[in-house]
């Protein structure tokens, strides 16, 4: 029996807020479950919600006022009451506070709620459908069948919007059960995390049904989701997942989408098998959003997405988009278990969901599609951001305190996410299969419908680890992890041989690609694992020593195999663990004469190959190493027959090359011709390929070789294309294969005049589908003619919608990666800096800010980004990191020009 006491409750006073101290709720209440109602109206003239909640509390201490979270509600103050499992124990609200800073909302009691006991608070609350993409939201659009005008309501919580759709404790930590009733138009849909139990009219509302869904699992606030709407299921499975989990697919019928719908069954059953725990929820629905503020999210049994970024274009790049596309799915199927099963404590740790998603959606894609080989590609590009990203000095550590919403929102870069991955892929190889595996599936299975953090993540690993002798009983797995994961940056370890006595010398200091910066003293505890030339073994991953920290000074090793004279020694098999190595002069040279003399490369794994490239090139840019060694290794180049390693090292000279002017820049042309010459002879002719390549690997390769080739005018690469463009002039190229079109497009722009940018333009312009766009915009980018582009660049500035903003990104970037129109970009980004910095979001805008500064290297265009941005308080931070990025470029022009371009020249 549970006692109102609404009645005898006179509220005296609404006060503004006075105490708080800090962005954390208080811990004296615990929220057990959630009751919660909305109603939502969607017709023309009236878009807003109604809601109903009744929390069930328990007191964990004495308290005489409740403070939970609310951010733009509209709390009917005159229905709000607490009640007590006994009868007499009449409570009432006395006084509330509300803080916007701290989005608190506080009620005061005239009793105490004590200690063990159970309360309910009931809320009536509402709020307009908002178009912010966060919290409870509309979305418009226009129906692809009948082409009118609809709007759909959806949630979007994480991390911290929950509270702009209910009063709640919205944090992660604190997990509740939730029973969930939505009342909508008949003419809707409605969905929610779990099946539905039963749906009856509305008590009075003529055509409004209630319906209500079963009762969800303990829950972070942010993973609770539901939509009301008219979208279509397009597509029913009944898998064969261990509780036969039925998805359902809802999309705007027509619009085109694309995705690996028949996957999605099979990554489930995957991620079970492989953490021995079973997805429990009955269904799955994916929900495609017109509008999302992220790329997907991981709401437990109703995931939602972002359909712009599935939609698919004739014009498509399948193998991108495909990738794409499957990543995202996978990576939130893998939230099922890390975010959704266990739930990190705070957002400081949000890593420890975003790392193992990230990396296990790796792991399944590999294992059910072998053949796109991309877990080492997803890999490879992760290493390759990564060892750029974190030689600047602004880097922070993946885990770090966060405290405001806004903090907690920044925390959801790029950077948590594959830093994340690297993190996770370090510690399998370095437990190996088995121990890795226990762990992971033990610290599943321990904090399940619970919340964890990182020491106990360690934890569970040390354990495993120890067990199967990985470590020894004594070694500090959390003190060695928490190197990686509360610092940001990574170690240059040097490795000098003895060659007389087989001894190794080891040490290792931060990299920075900045000299002129102060300099703190981090180290890392680095996991050493050796491979010798006449034992090529680079599967074995599991470390002989460890590297301390803080380090003893000067480190001997010797090891039970130690080299041969004449062999070469190699740290760091599969790059396996995140730092960059250099060696003796003497060992440099052995593996260079492997790579440039052994067909099959000394069997040095490919991600070692395009790791020695990018550590070369990196030491000589801070003149540890000279450039005449870099050259020297760079010549095996022309041999290489992977992909990866090439892409990395080419995609590195690109950026060098930006940086040369005048005669060296004519140079660099001609060195880049003649080391992408063999490259490209290996290909067959452009204009003769008729379909695409069988294995999804080849095509990479294929298009990035074309590609690189053009750029360079490498042979006949050039003529290629035109062939294919002046033999179809009929219709519009329907010939090219679709994986070659954007070189093809590229090339023409490049090449021609006016009336091909018209042409293309124009069919920018009539183009009504978002991802067939965002190929036209690439390709706008690598026109040479300023004047016309700036007619593209100005109306994607003029256009509201927000796809149309991202083509000025895309289009943008693309012309810089060409590193043409330096001086007009540069002029036209800065000059429409505030007005970009609302259409793109602050991380667009600072994305666009870093790949502008990759380009500057004239004082003069520095200062100009200085001039621009330096009085607009909301720069500071973009601004900060963009000039460290143009910093390194002056640097570079300093001290490497010289060196680099005499060994440059010697070599054409
Ligand atoms: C549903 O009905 C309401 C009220 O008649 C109307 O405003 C709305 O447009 C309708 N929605 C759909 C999807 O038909
Ligand atoms: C929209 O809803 C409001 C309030 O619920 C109602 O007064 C109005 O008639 C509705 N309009 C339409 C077109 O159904
Ligand atoms: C709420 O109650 C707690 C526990 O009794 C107390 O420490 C705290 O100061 C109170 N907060 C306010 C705003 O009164
Ligand atoms: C309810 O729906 C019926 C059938 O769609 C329609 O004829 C009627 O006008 C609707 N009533 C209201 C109050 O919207
Ligand atoms: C929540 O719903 C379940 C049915 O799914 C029901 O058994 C339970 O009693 C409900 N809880 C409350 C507090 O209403
Ligand atoms: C590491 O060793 C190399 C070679 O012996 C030496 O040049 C370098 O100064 C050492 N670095 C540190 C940080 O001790
Ligand atoms: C290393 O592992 C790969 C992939 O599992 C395998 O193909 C290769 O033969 C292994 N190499 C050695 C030396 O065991
Ligand atoms: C480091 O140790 C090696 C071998 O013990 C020794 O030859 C070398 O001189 C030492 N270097 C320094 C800087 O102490
Ligand atoms: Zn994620």
């Amino acid at each position: 029996m549970w006692a109102s006491n609404r009645i005898s409750c006179i509220l005296l006073l609404i006060t503004p807020f006075s105490w708080a101290a800090n962005y954390r709720l208080p811990t004296s209440l615990e929220p057990q479950h959630y009751d919660l109602q909305i109603l939502t109206h969607l017709n023309a003239t009236d878009q807003r919600f109604e809601g109903y909640v009744k929390i069930h509390l328990l007191a964990r201490e004495n308290t005489q006022n409740i403070t939970l979270h609310s951010k733009g509600l509209r709390i009917d103050e005159d229905r709000t009451s607490i009640n007590s499992q006994f009868p007499g124990e009449s409570n009432c609200v006395t006084n509330i506070e509300v803080d916007d800073e701290f989005e608190f909302y506080t009620l005061h009691l005239s009793r105490k709620l004590e200690k063990g006991k159970h309360y309910q608070l009931e809320m009536h609350f509402g709020a307009k459908l908002n178009d912010s993409e966060s919290g409870y939201y509309k979305s418009d659009y226009v129906n692809s069948i009948d082409k009118e005008a609809r709007s759909l309501a959806v949630t979007q919580f994480s991390p911290t919007f929950a509270r702009q759709a209910f009063p709640c404790f919205d944090e992660p930590n604190w997990k509740a059960t939730f029973n969930i009733t939505l009342g909508f138009q008949n003419n809707y849909t409605a969905l929610s995390n779990m099946p539905e139990l039963g749906c009856r009219e509305h008590e009075y509302l003529k055509n409004y049904t209630w319906c209500e869904y079963e009762q969800l699992p303990k829950t972070s606030t942010y993973l609770v989701a539901y939509a009301v709407h008219d979208l279509k299921n397009v597509h029913t499975i009944y898998s064969q997942t261990a509780n036969k989990v039925v998805f359902r697919n809802w999309a705007n019928p027509g619009f085109p989408e694309q995705f690996p719908i028949e996957m999605e069954p099979e990554v489930l059953s995957f991620y079970e098998n492989l953490f021995k725990l079973n997805f429990s929820l009955a269904k799955i629905d994916q929900f495609f959003a017109p509008s999302h503020r992220f790329t997907a999210m991981e709401n437990w049994g109703l995931i939602t997405y972002n359909r712009e970024k599935f939609a698919r274009s004739e014009e498509d790049d399948l193998l991108q988009r495909l990738d794409a596309n499957a990543r995202t799915v996978a990576h939130e199927y893998a939230h099922q278990w890390f975010g959704n099963m266990v739930t990190m404590r705070w957002w400081n740790d949000l890593w420890l969901k975003e790392g193992p998603s990230t990396y296990f959606a790796y792991i399944s894609l590999d294992a059910l599609q072998p053949e796109w080989g991309r877990g080492d590609r997803f890999i490879a590009r992760d290493l390759a951001n990564f060892f750029a990203k974190d030689s600047r000095s602004t880097v922070p550590a993946i885990s770090k305190e966060v405290q405001t919403p806004a903090q907690i929102l920044g925390q959801f870069s790029e950077y948590v996410y594959e830093k994340g991955a690297l993190t996770m892929r370090m510690l399998h190889k370095l437990l190996g299969e088995e121990a890795f595996y226990q762990a992971i599936r033990s610290f599943l299975k321990r904090y399940s419908s619970g919340n964890a953090d990182q020491a106990e993540l360690w934890e569970s690993l040390r354990e495993a680890a120890v067990e199967y002798e990985v470590i020894s009983q004594n070694f500090s797995l959390a003190r060695a992890m928490d190197s990686w994961t509360l610092q940001g940056g990574y170690p240059l370890v040097t490795l000098i041989r003895d060659y007389k006595t087989g001894r190794l010398n080891v040490n290792q200091t931060r990299f920075y690609l900045r000299n002129d910066i102060e300099r703190h003293s981090s180290c890392w505890w680095v996991p050493l694992r050796f491979v010798r030339q006449n034992v090529p073994d680079f599967n074995q991953t599991i470390p002989e020593s460890w590297l301390e920290c803080p380090i003893s000074e000067n480190r001997t090793l010797e090891l039970f195999h130690p080299p041969g004279e004449d062999e070469w020694l190699i740290l760091n098999p599969q790059v396996t663990t995140i730092f960059r190595v250099n060696y003796d002069d003497r060992n440099w040279r052995l593996i260079n004469e492997s790579l440039q003399n052994d067909p099959n490369f000394g069997g040095i794994h490919q991600l070692n190959r395009a790791q020695i490239i990018d550590d070369v090139l990196a030491l000589a840019s801070v003149q540890i190493q000279n450039y005449d060694t870099a050259f020297d290794l760079l010549e095996y180049l022309k041999k290489e027959t992977d992909y990866l390693p090439l892409e990395r090292s080419v995609n590195i000279l690109n950026r060098l090359g930006a940086l040369l002017k005048g005669q060296e820049a004519a140079d660099f042309q001609i060195y880049m011709r003649r080391l992408l010459l063999p490259i490209y002879k290996r290909f067959p002719k452009l204009s003769l390929i008729s379909t695409t390549p069988e294995s999804i690997r080849d095509i990479s390769f294929q298009r990035f070789v074309y590609t690189e080739a053009c750029r360079y005018n490498v042979d006949d690469c050039i003529l290629q294309t035109e062939i294919l463009t002046t033999s179809n002039q009929t219709g519009f190229w329907p010939k090219v294969p679709s994986n070659f079109r954007e070189l093809v497009y590229c090339s023409y722009l490049q090449n021609g005049g006016e009336a091909e940018f018209q042409e293309l333009f124009e069919l920018f312009q009539k183009s009504e589908n978002p991802a067939q766009q965002r190929i036209w915009a690439a390709v706008l980018g690598c026109s040479p003619n300023f004047a016309l582009f700036e007619q593209f660049l100005n109306l994607t500035l003029k256009s509201d919608e927000k796809h149309i903003a991202e083509c000025y990104m895309l289009a943008t970037q693309s012309a810089l990666s060409r590193n043409h129109l330096n001086p007009q970009m540069s002029n036209h980004i800065l000059t429409h800096a505030k007005e970009l910095d609302v259409k793109l979001k602050r991380r667009g805008f600072t994305n666009l800010l870093l790949r502008l500064a990759v380009n500057l290297q004239e004082p003069e265009e520095v200062e100009q980004l200085n001039t621009y941005l330096k009085d607009l308080k909301q720069f500071d931070e973009p601004l900060k990191k963009a000039l460290d990025v143009a910093r390194i470029n002056q640097q570079w022009q300093k001290d490497c020009y010289r060196d680099f371009s005499q060994a440059l020249r010697k070599r054409i």
